[in-house]
């Protein structure tokens, strides 16, 4: 949904849109170091960084869906042609889909496999799946799957932005910056 009034994002859509780019990338960072490194209490330490750090992705991704659906996104900027319009809802449709399946995936695989499950040490968010080693192989392989993809996805987002910025010099990536206004057209 675009509200067609706005001509930038708001400054809660922007430090959400931020954090979150911080957190997924230093996820996908922790993750792919997690089974390459041996066992010890740094290693238990960033497992439980990493799943705690995956749930409040998830519960941060609602917040902003919900805040997506009640303030709607500016426009495209004028001028972009038809098949970018579609390429970027398309993808921004994709990005949050993963934003969600990725984290559920991970959840589910560890509560299957590595019971009790908490966030940061503490509160107890073991998922009501059946304990099954065979089944959380399966996730997990989905789980890793789908952050390759959402890896892929970032990629050409990025890449995306920063033509968008430096070779069509439109305002697609300022107004996603601090400081750019949310005026009313
Ligand atoms: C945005 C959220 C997340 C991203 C981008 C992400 C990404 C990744 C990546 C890239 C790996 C490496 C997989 C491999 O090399 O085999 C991984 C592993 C892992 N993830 Fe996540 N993850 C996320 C959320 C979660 C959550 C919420 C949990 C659990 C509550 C979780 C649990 C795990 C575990 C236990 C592993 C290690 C699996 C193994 O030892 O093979 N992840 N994750
Ligand atoms: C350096 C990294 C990044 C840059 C430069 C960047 C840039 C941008 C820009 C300019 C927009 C606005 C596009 C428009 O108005 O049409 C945007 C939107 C978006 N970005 Fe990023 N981004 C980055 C990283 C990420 C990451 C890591 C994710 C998620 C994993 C992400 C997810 C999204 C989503 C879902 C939107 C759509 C927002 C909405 O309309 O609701 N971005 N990004």
């Amino acid at each position: 949904m675009t509200t067609g009034e706005t001509t930038s994002y708001t400054g809660v859509q922007k430090l959400l849109h931020w954090l979150m780019a911080i957190l997924v990338v230093v996820m996908v960072g922790v993750g792919l170091t997690l089974p390459r490194i041996g066992p010890g209490p740094v290693t238990n330490a960033l497992y439980e960084i990493h799943k705690s750090i995956g749930m409040l992705v998830l519960a941060l991704v609602l917040v902003r869906l919900a805040i997506r659906w009640r303030l709607g996104a500016p426009e495209p900027v004028p001028g972009m042609p038809a098949w970018q319009r579609w390429a970027a809802g398309t993808s921004h449709v994709l990005l949050y889909a993963l934003m969600i399946l990725v984290p559920i995936a991970g959840w589910a695989a560890t509560a299957a496999c590595c019971r009790p499950v908490n966030f940061l040490w503490t509160v107890p968010a073991t998922l009501p799946v059946p304990a099954d080693n065979a089944l959380a192989k399966q996730v997990f392989q989905l789980h890793f799957a789908m952050a390759f993809v959402l890896v892929g996805l970032v990629a050409v987002h990025v890449a995306a932005a920063l033509h968008h910025h430096f070779a069509r010099r439109d305002d697609t990536l300022r107004r996603m910056l601090p400081g750019s206004r949310s005026s009313t057209r």
